[in-house]
């Protein structure tokens, strides 16, 4: 945990944003897997993390804004709890460790909830995204889950979302670390791939190489040589000389703050023509984005560079053709690109998108494109100082999307189908990295993880 201090202080800033009422913040609970006591991995709630800091199950947390203090909800461990999980500090000294007095046992927290409302006090939740969050929140609410939909709070999200987004120095520092365990996942994943392994064994070593730095992965590891399925969790392929392997991969610090990276790679550590010159236009596409990183700009008209930049350079090897500004207005370019340029990032990996993705990347001041490709980008909105996104263009060859628009006659203007359709074999590439915004521009986050095309073949060819 971070220092009691600064969880205090989160909860009277959250306190003072808010025009009044009680929030009410759920920790999660363990969830089961195959039978009630077989649990998955446990993780907190990243907004309870956020407030109140303590990382274990049975905890949530009160806000009041209105009687100006913050509440512990939880109870003292019994001999049984001690026997299997062993000693646990008292709750009374759990509300000191994040900054508070006062403490609740569960058992009185409906009473408290319901006296809120019976009293006319406003009362907010963040929207649940567990289906057993609903039925706790309707035995505390003491009605139906239609009913507590109408608690869901904007005002409490818009205040979330203002403070979470902008992140402090302690919170850097956690982020670099987790970046720093990616450095070594990648570079593990890089050095293995050469022809003949499976690609379950990279993919194991990868998660292992978080989970021996003290942290689960802080999403699935993607990892596959046909890295053109943009989130391919499957691992059964075997390398062989002549394809490309993505590996989008990060893990979580102790304090549960992400990295998010992607590497691709030539199996055997020797770029063909071909693979060179898919990777050098994804490579240019992620360090022009980078360099574009600063306060004041908005994230996507830096995504639209990146598609510039792509369709640039597909036209330059005859796969697309036509004016760059045209291709891109018209979305041609999504067939090769067709996702976001990146997302915020902190104690989620996709930061707070459980709070709706609009709600953290758009706001008054600009609106989500409903054209492919653009409509998938999470984050539009203008960069301040303190957001830490993720960059991570990329080049894909999706033969279905590639049939399915040459059979609409799609882009014919911008496309040269003949060509692109040499590439269906190819795969994808996707570079990817951590940026901080700072006062004046940008930071990359952690150690440098190789990227260049000399860079790549270097560590692979590393004896
Ligand atoms: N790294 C996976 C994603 O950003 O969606
Ligand atoms: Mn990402």
């Amino acid at each position: 945990m971070f220092k009691a201090e600064v969880y205090t202080a989160r909860r009277k800033q959250l306190r003072e944003m808010l025009s009044g009422g009680l929030v009410f913040l759920p920790g999660n609970d363990e969830a089961s897997m195959n039978y009630p006591a077989n649990t998955y991995h446990y993780r907190q709630d990243s907004d309870f993390l956020y407030y109140f800091g303590h990382d274990h199950d049975g905890l949530s947390g009160l806000i009041d804004a209105d009687e100006g203090k913050d509440i512990l909800v939880g109870d003292d461990v019994t001999m049984d709890d001690i026997i299997w999980m062993g000693q646990q500090p008292l709750i009374k000294n759990q509300a000191m460790k994040c900054g508070t007095e006062n403490t609740l046992s569960k058992s009185k927290l409906g009473e408290y909830i319901q006296g809120a409302i019976n009293a006319g006090r406003k009362v907010h939740i963040l929207p649940p995204y567990r289906g057993d969050r609903w039925l706790s929140l309707e035995a505390i609410f003491g009605m139906k889950h239609g009913e507590i939909k109408k608690f869901i709070s904007q005002e409490l999200i818009e205040a979330v979302v203002k403070m979470r987004s902008v992140k402090d120095a302690d919170e850097i520092i956690e982020i670099e670390k987790a970046v720093d365990v990616a450095y070594l996942m990648h570079t593990t994943s890089m050095k293995m791939a050469m022809p003949g392994i499976k690609e379950q064994e990279i993919a194991g070593a990868v998660e292992g190489v978080s989970l021996s730095h003290g942290g689960p992965v802080s999403f699935p590891v993607i990892l596959s040589v046909d890295g053109q399925t943009l989130h391919n969790h499957n691992h059964h392929n075997i390398l062989k000389e002549g394809r490309m392997m993505v590996t989008d991969a990060g893990s979580e610090s102790s304090l549960h703050y992400a990295s998010d990276i992607t590497r691709t790679v030539p199996v055997g550590g020797k770029f063909n023509t071909r693979q060179r010159e898919i990777y050098e236009i994804v490579l240019k596409a992620n360090m022009v984005t980078i360099e574009a990183m600063k306060p004041g700009v908005y994230f996507k008209d830096i995504h639209l560079l990146a598609a510039r930049t792509i369709a640039d350079g597909l036209k330059e090897l005859g796969i697309m053709k036509g004016d760059t500004e045209e291709i891109v207005n018209a979305g041609a370019h999504a067939l090769f690109f067709p996702h976001g340029l990146g997302h915020m990032m902190g104690l989620d990996v996709h930061d707070m998108e459980g709070l709706g993705e609009n709600n953290v990347g758009y706001d008054e001041t600009i609106q989500r494109s409903d054209q492919f490709g653009l409509a998938f980008l999470r984050f539009g909105k203008k960069l301040e100082p303190g957001f830490v996104l993720t960059i991570e263009p990329g080049i894909y060859f999706i033969p279905a999307l590639i049939d399915l628009w040459k059979s609409e006659g799609k882009f014919t203007e911008f496309i040269n189908y003949d060509k692109a359709e040499t590439y269906k074999d190819f795969g994808g590439i996707r570079i990817e990295d951590d940026i901080l915004v700072t006062g004046d521009g940008h930071r990359v986050l952690g150690k440098p993880i190789p990227k260049t095309v000399a860079e790549v073949e270097a560590l692979m060819n590393k004896e």
